[in-house]
């Protein structure tokens, strides 16, 4: 293979990359009511232009998506923001969003910080969630069942609110990082 086709194949797979971010991100409020509107088109450039949304430093992914109090409502669709796998920041606070959390979300391996408080979000929490999480706000929800024990192995975790909710059964034994 040529030098340059070797390019060319490095140039596609970076560009369909931030594609495939692009479409998991329209395909999110397309299927989810919301009061106001996001700005977002697949003509206007991700990484630049569209509200909430930040990229790495080489615009090559999406890095980070913060879109609170935005009137999301209803519940968070299943393979949309779980496929953004080079997403490290994910905040969806203070809106509506109902039903549980969809397992795809909270367990992206590049996930760090998870910001879902003040919402309706019930059911139990996933028990796969990200390994790389060092903050976790589920606080002011509908959450119930008990905490999983799986966040004992959150190694990096330095800090989980989980209050208001309606969690039972015991505190897990939690080793903080610090
Ligand atoms: C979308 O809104 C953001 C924040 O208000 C703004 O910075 C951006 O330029 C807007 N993008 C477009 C395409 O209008
Ligand atoms: C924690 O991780 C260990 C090692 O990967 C695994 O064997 C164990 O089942 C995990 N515990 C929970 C509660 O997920
Ligand atoms: C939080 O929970 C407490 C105790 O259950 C309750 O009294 C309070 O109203 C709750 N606050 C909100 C804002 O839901």
């Amino acid at each position: 293979m040529s030098a340059a086709v070797l390019f060319a194949c490095i140039l596609y797979a970076k560009s369909a990359d931030l594609n495939s971010d692009k479409q998991a991100l329209l395909a999110f409020p397309a299927s989810l009511p919301h009061g106001r509107k996001l700005n977002w088109s697949s003509t206007t450039p991700v990484c630049t232009s569209w509200l909430g949304v930040k990229c790495t430093p080489d615009n090559s992914r999406v890095h980070t998506l913060c879109l609170p109090a935005l009137g999301l409502f209803g519940p968070i669709p299943l393979d949309t923001l779980g496929k953004l796998d080079a997403q490290e920041v994910l905040s969806l606070r203070s809106n509506r969003l109902t039903v549980e959390l969809p397992p795809d979300v909270g367990s992206i391996p590049s996930l760090h910080s998870l910001y879902l408080q003040h919402n309706n979000l019930c059911g139990i929490i996933p028990t796969t969630l990200s390994s790389s999480l060092t903050f976790l706000d589920l606080c002011y929800n509908t959450f119930d069942g008990e905490i999983p024990l799986s966040v004992q192995n959150l190694t990096g975790l330095t800090a989980i609110l989980l209050q208001n909710n309606s969690l039972s059964g015991p505190i897990p034994d939690l080793r903080l990082a610090k």
